[in-house]
């Protein structure tokens, strides 16, 4: 019998076997993992079904602690660019495959090297904290690589004395700011979808869900996070919910976080905070990239490669490295 393709091969890129539509990919997927040694590592905005493929999920620092310590042969990597890019600046001999390669993300491409290194070149003496959310040519130029979880433990260990510059993520740094009381220099990015959660439709929320706790991602504009009852990383958030004694919670994060928290905390109510227009887009376009058939296919062609020379993976993985021995 026949059966129906899933996909046409992506004009541009070298053409694909289009995937027949009877194939069980979870399946498929966990044969490839054994035949290639290989771990899928998946970011908690990433579709239920890849979530619930992976071997290992969690934030930015734990996926990258996930992946400076794993020992398979290849790592499939579903979360976006940067979150890949690290995680083979981490295991140079690795084979490091994404689903997609398109899938960015706005802070790392509002960030672009050649600006941040005129930027740090203004403020001679001065140290730079970049967030994960940037390109390995701006860890590279950065003294210290950061995440939304460890951002504030490492600036306090950076003397007060000293002249600070923040990138990409002025909402982070904003917050960073205001919790240890610094004046860090603020480079003017933010993220396309912590951008757009609305205050007055959270306020009508919080009115039809009385005793609803708010938690937002620091990447939240500073209202949203004023009105907020937690801050923190996506691990910050889910550990709180599930912790908490609370039984209702406003989410203002990627809605994909759902997922898990409905699974650990399977008797209590999540509901998404919602943006100001009437659109999806509190949805991540670079996350949601990725699909379990390309997932799939990344382990069954090991392609689309992370790959990336020699001098910029070794000055790249230098802030990256600090950042881990911070961590600890
Ligand atoms: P976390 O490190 O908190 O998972 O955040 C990553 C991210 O891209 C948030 O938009
Ligand atoms: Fe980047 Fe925002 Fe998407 Fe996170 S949610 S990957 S910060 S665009």
């Amino acid at each position: 019998m026949m059966t129906k393709a899933r996909s046409l091969p992506i004009a541009g890129r070298a053409a694909r076997e289009p995937v027949a539509s009877a194939l069980d990919l979870e399946a498929e997927i966990t044969r490839l993992k054994t035949e290639k040694n290989a771990v899928v590592l998946a970011h908690f905005y990433q579709d239920d079904e890849i979530q619930d493929v992976a071997d290992f999920i969690g934030d930015s620092l734990q996926l990258a602690q996930a992946a400076a310590t794993t020992t398979a042969d290849v790592i499939c990597f579903a979360g976006v660019h940067f979150m890949a890019e690290t995680a083979k600046i981490l295991n140079p001999d690795r084979i490091v495959v994404v689903p997609d390669m398109e899938a960015g993300c706005s802070l790392a491409s509002g960030a672009p090297a050649s600006k941040i290194a005129a930027w740090k070149a203004r403020f001679p003496g001065a140290v730079l904290v970049s967030y994960i959310n940037c390109s390995a040519a701006v860890k590279a130029l950065s003294d210290y690589i950061v995440t939304s979880s460890n951002a504030a433990k490492i600036v306090a260990q950076i003397p007060e004395s000293t002249t600070v510059l923040f990138a990409p993520d002025k909402n982070l740094g904003g917050f960073i700011n205001k919790k240890l009381g610094r004046a860090m220099k603020l480079w003017p990015g933010t993220c396309i979808v912590h951008d757009t959660f609305s205050e007055r439709k959270i306020l009508g929320l919080k009115e039809r869900h009385p005793g609803a706790l708010l938690l937002a991602h620091p990447e939240c504009d500073d209202v949203i996070l004023r009105m907020s009852d937690y801050v923190g990383s996506t691990t910050g958030i889910i550990d709180f919910a599930t912790k908490s004694e609370s039984h209702a919670f406003i989410v203002a994060t990627e809605p994909g976080i759902l997922h898990a928290m409905r699974k650990a905390s399977p008797e209590k109510e999540f509901i998404p905070a919602p943006p100001e227009a009437n659109c999806a887009c509190n949805e991540c376009p670079h996350m949601k990239k990725n699909t379990l058939e390309k997932v799939y296919l990344s382990l069954r062609d090991l392609t689309p490669r992370i790959e990336m020379e020699d001098a910029l993976l070794r000055a790249a993985r230098l802030p990256i490295q600090r950042m881990l021995d911070l961590s600890r």
